[in-house]
């Protein structure tokens, strides 16, 4: 059978969608979904995620160079379609959906409380591939509800239903 040859915009598409909350210098809290995430080394423990520049977020990690990968879970739904088609330029998202932050405990961005798991990474470099730069953050601490086990070394999330 003869195979189609094609070219199409987003070929594979990771799962979960995440949550990626961040800070600016003024100190203002924002929050994304992001689509483009994944581990990108297990020693040490790191992720990237791809923001395009035009978003509000996109120079909040230049200047703060941290960020929070949150996963949320089905119940999150309308605040992550939310924060996924709003942009912080234009209104105060976290405030406008109620929804909880708490200070990151090792860096300068909050975490999304409602989400089970929290991921609180550095930059430690970048790359700009096209549409996204790729922002490689090393992971300095998890944040975890008690009901998330490790199994391995790795979180077991086969209990939740991620976005
Ligand atoms: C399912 C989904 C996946 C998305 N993935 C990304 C992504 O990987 N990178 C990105 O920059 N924007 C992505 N977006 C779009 C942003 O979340 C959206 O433009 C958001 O409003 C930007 O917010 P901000 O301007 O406050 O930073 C995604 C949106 C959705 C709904």
């Amino acid at each position: 059978m003869e195979k189609k040859q094609v070219i199409a915009k987003s070929s594979i598409q990771p799962l979960p969608n995440v949550l990626v909350s961040c800070r600016g210098k003024d100190g203002k809290d924002n929050a994304l979904a992001v689509g483009y995430c994944t581990n990108c080394s297990y020693d040490p423990p790191m992720v990237m995620v791809g923001i395009v520049p035009s978003r509000h977020s996109y120079q909040m990690i230049k200047d703060t160079k941290c960020f929070v990968v949150n996963l949320a879970t089905k119940d999150f739904k309308k605040e992550f379609n939310y924060l996924g088609s709003v942009s912080g330029k234009d209104e105060d998202k976290l405030a406008k959906m109620n929804i909880k932050t708490a200070n990151g405990s090792k860096v300068n961005a909050p975490i999304l409380v409602d989400c089970p798991v929290n991921i609180e990474c550095t930059v430690v470099d970048s790359i700009m591939t096209g549409s996204h730069e790729m922002f490689v953050g090393k992971i300095e601490n998890i944040q975890i509800d008690e009901s998330v086990n490790i199994k391995n070394g790795k979180l077991d999330l086969s209990n939740f239903e991620l976005l």
